[in-house]
């Protein structure tokens, strides 16, 4: 079975205004990018990214994404037709580990199409009508999972998917609704929360941090350092 990879990191950025590329701005030292593309590669056969147009082709495996996520989706997996599994991710999840893309390959057992990364939603949410002001329900939490990439497919039941026209693509905000729309069986795999989005200014600094203090443990030779990332405080030794 080959596995690819495919890394969506054509996306502007515009709701973090930094005046580039999101999966190009810096994050604790790297272009945002680099970190799920180090996670990806420990697990795949080869990774195709989808980078914005006037970055294709400057490095192997770098393709023009498109207008739509699902559209950057699809040229990347254009790009790779040896392809039995697909898994994508956003880069703008720099916290991807191979423990967790390892836990999602594995459950995608027969039977099965795809498989999606999620957080059971501790928010309660609630729906506003047309004026979005006025609550007109709220749902019940129970059952309500926050959908995260990775997320890995059966590439010829992706493939399929993808051949929507281009309104389909772009409506689509993830690529396992197009399979779920189709008739496809996708089940979730719980992930930490810490597989954050970065969208805003605060997502970023959130990322740094945790990605530092991940950098800090490996690189720590002492046995128990607690820098685990729901460590808590040790209290200070008394003067
Ligand atoms: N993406 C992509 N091609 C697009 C749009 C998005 O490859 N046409 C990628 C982004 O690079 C990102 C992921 O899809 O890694 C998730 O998208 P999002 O967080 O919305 O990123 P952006 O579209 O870049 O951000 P914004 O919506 O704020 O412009
Ligand atoms: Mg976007």
């Amino acid at each position: 079975m080959i596995v690819v990879g495919l890394l969506v990191a054509a996306g502007s950025g515009e709701r973090l205004g930094a005046g580039a590329p999101k999966a190009f701005v810096g994050c604790a030292g790297r272009p945002l990018l680099e970190w799920s593309l180090d996670a990806l590669s420990a697990v795949c056969d080869r990774v195709v990214v989808a980078v914005p147009p006037e970055l294709a082709g400057l490095e192997r495996d770098r393709v023009a994404g498109a207008a739509s996520r699902s559209g950057s989706v699809r040229a990347a997996l254009r790009a790779a037709p040896e392809a039995d599994i697909a898994i994508v991710h956003d880069a703008a999840r720099p916290l991807l580990t191979s423990g967790l893309l390892e836990r999602c390959l594995a459950a995608l057992e027969d039977g099965w199409d795809g498989v999606v990364a999620a957080a059971p939603v501790s928010d309660t949410i609630k729906e506003t009508g047309p004026g979005r002001t006025r609550v007109v329900r709220t749902l019940p939490r129970r059952g309500l999972w926050a959908v995260q990439t990775p997320q890995v497919f059966r590439a010829e039941v992706l493939r399929a998917a993808l051949e929507a026209d281009e309104a389909t693509l772009a409506a689509a905000s993830d690529d396992a609704s197009l399979i779920e729309a189709a008739g496809g069986a996708v089940r979730v795999v719980e992930a930490p929360a810490e597989n954050l989005k970065v969208t805003g200014r605060l997502d970023l600094r959130v990322a740094e941090a945790l990605l530092r203090e991940r950098e800090g443990g490996a690189k720590s030779s002492r046995p128990d350092t607690g820098a685990g990332l729901c460590s808590s405080p040790t209290a200070a030794p008394r003067a």
